[in-house]
């Protein structure tokens, strides 16, 4: 698959406010859902990172000795305002975005943010129909807010949790948090009404892989899907090796010992998890049962449909999760000649076209950019 990518010069640092201005003004630039990148693929889906601060402190994303009392997090004035940040989700909505999801850090620790999501609730497709908008979370305010942002019109919620046992999850999260706190939130989205909440598992080897069988024990048949993510390279701190990833093969090689699976077809372009479904006695395909699914970036890069672009908490729109730098949409949401949402689509279509990200597919095949990894912003910082 990676054979008929060419990899191409960086795009995204090459037009200045003026260029676009001017294109715009010949009429050269289009917005609409036809807008494509340099691989031929369409924008999607918009990821926003809330808040680059995390109540945890997962060794595979905020890992404590980087992440410590001084560590230099963003001031309150650099973070986008919920305004700004809809009117940007707006113009993207313009290119096709259909999916929106809110990331951190941990999202729910920012102020209010049931005000965001109101307010995103209101955005509509070009089709005219309301966003698939959701959350991830690490659900330990989940108790406490569920109820709030189902009333606010969140449509979904996944949840991280990485072990169903008590010390393994508190080491794990490295705050000592228990594993009975997340479940009883998982419970209370349940109970509020939600209906499609996703738990994410990162699955390190040597750290918690005796935990992939509990945990699809405890889910299956809850109404919940599961899935297993390879741990990845992702960020500059977590100190990736390759020998700590389980490959998704594994995992499904594991479970399958205990139960019986089997594939599902995708249900949309640029899934990022290869679905199973669970079979009953009698070998049939039961949905009361649940699936699970495999997120698969190291061992089978998805870049080849990846339609996502993330943005910042301080407002720059990142077009891959390894990238180094990101296009600062905060400027120009803050300058009264192009803060209109008709402006800003033309900004984000420009930045689009120009984009020609596929990181992981070129890691698989061998040949990555040299010092990326010395230079990879951080997953808390961008969003998961
Ligand atoms: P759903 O629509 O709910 O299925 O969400 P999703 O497929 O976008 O997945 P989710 O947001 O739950 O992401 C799960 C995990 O997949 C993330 O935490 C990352 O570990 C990984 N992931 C998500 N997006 C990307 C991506 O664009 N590239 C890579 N390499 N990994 C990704
Ligand atoms: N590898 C894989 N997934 C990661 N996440 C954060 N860091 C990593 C990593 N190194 C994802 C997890 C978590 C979400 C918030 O971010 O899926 O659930
Ligand atoms: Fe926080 Fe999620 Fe990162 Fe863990 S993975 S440190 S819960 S943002
Ligand atoms: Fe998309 Fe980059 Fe992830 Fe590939 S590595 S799927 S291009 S975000």
């Amino acid at each position: 698959m990676t054979d008929r990518y060419i990899p191409i010069i960086d795009q995204r640092k090459a037009s200045s406010s003026a260029e676009v201005a001017q294109l715009i003004q010949q009429g050269k630039l289009t917005v609409n859902d036809k807008v494509v990148d340099r691989l031929s693929r369409p924008f999607r889906d918009l990821r926003i990172s809330v808040t680059d601060r995390c109540n945890f402190r997962c060794s595979y994303c905020m890992p404590k000795s980087v992440f410590d009392r001084d560590y230099a997090y963003l001031p309150q004035k650099d973070l986008l305002r919920f305004e700004e940040i809809t009117t940007i989700a707006a113009a993207a909505t313009r290119l096709g975005v259909k999916k929106i999801r809110i990331t951190g850090g941990e999202p729910l620790l920012r102020k209010n943010l049931e005000v965001l999501i109101a307010q995103l609730s209101e955005l509509r497709t070009t089709h005219g129909e309301p966003l698939d908008l959701t959350l991830t979370t690490n659900a330990s305010l989940l108790k406490r807010k569920a109820q709030s942002l189902k009333d606010a019109g969140l449509k979904r919620l996944t949840i991280s949790l990485d072990a169903m046992d008590d010390a393994i999850f508190r080491q794990m999260n490295d705050m000592d948090f228990p594993v009975s706190d997340v479940l009883q939130g998982i419970d209370t989205a349940l109970a509020v009404g939600f209906e499609d909440i996703k738990v994410n598992m990162v699955v390190k080897r040597g750290t918690n892989e005796s935990q992939i069988v509990p945990m699809a024990a405890h889910f299956r048949g809850s109404g919940v899907a599961l899935r297993f993510i390879e741990y990845m390279d992702v960020g500059a701190s977590n100190g990736w090796r390759m020998d700590e990833v389980l490959p998704s093969s594994e995992v499904l090689a594991l479970l399958q010992t205990r139960w019986k699976l089997k594939a599902l077809p995708a249900k949309s372009v640029g899934e990022t998890a290869k679905r199973y479904g669970y079979l009953n006695d009698r070998g049939d395909l039961d949905p009361n049962l649940g699936e699970v699914g495999f997120i698969s970036s190291v061992t089978q890069a998805f870049c080849g449909d990846c339609n996502r672009a993330r943005l910042s908490t301080d407002g720059r729109l990142f077009s891959c999760l390894f990238a180094t730098d990101g296009a600062n949409i905060r400027d120009l949401v803050r300058d009264a000649s192009t803060e209109d949402i008709d402006t800003l689509a033309h900004h984000l279509a420009h930045l689009w076209q120009g984009r020609s990200d596929q990181y992981s597919a070129l890691r698989q095949a061998g040949v990555l950019p040299a010092g990326n990894a010395k230079q990879r912003i951080e997953m808390s910082y961008i969003g998961g």
